[in-house]
């Protein structure tokens, strides 16, 4: 696997997506994270403090590079030389609308592909919404986030 592209929002980056950065950085030769700018969803962090946390927590792998982008992922890809998408899966729930993600990303670069990593049974109900608002009413989120990114949630809220 030379390029591959690990997309999201990171809203803020979490354990769960750590642990798939983690293990994609070991099977790929190049790992972009890609962050996401035109959200449909309302974001707590800017993309440049969304980027900032991610360069903070994966600076230690060499071959992970963050990135934003903007439009289609399939574009993205493309830009980037990448042939491979990495897509956590927690659960069950998450398999239909992954797939149909995976379809269409292939109807539009036919050379990409989407490998699924099954993220690790102890992030399997993580989600950053969750931690946002576990953190919204001052519960304990050390457990889902680095000490800085809760910091960082800490001083947002
Ligand atoms: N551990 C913990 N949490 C995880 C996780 C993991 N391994 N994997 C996903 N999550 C969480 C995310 O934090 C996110 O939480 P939130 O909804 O509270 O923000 C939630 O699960 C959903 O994650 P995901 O499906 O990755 O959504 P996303 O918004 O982070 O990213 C894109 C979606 C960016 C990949 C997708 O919207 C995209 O490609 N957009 C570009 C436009 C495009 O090309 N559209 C057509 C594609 S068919």
């Amino acid at each position: 696997m030379n390029t591959a592209i690990y997309p999201g929002s990171f809203d803020p980056v979490t354990y769960g997506h750590l642990d798939i950065i983690e293990r994609s950085a070991q099977m790929a030769d190049h790992l972009i994270v890609g962050v996401l700018k035109n959200n449909t969803k309302e974001p707590m962090f800017t993309v440049e403090e969304r980027l900032e946390m991610l360069r903070e927590e994966t600076g230690r792998y060499a071959n992970v590079e963050i990135r934003a982008f903007d439009g289609l992922l399939a574009d993205f890809a493309r830009d980037c030389g990448a042939k491979v998408i990495i897509r956590g899966l927690r659960a069950v729930t998450d398999f239909e609308y992954e797939l149909q993600m995976a379809q269409t990303n292939r109807k539009l670069a036919p050379e990409l592909d989407t490998i699924f990593l099954a993220t690790d049974l102890r992030y399997a109900y993580l989600s950053s919404s969750i931690v946002k608002e576990v953190a919204y009413w001052h519960g304990d989120i050390r457990a889902f986030v680095t000490p800085y990114v809760a910091e960082r949630i800490r001083e947002k809220i």
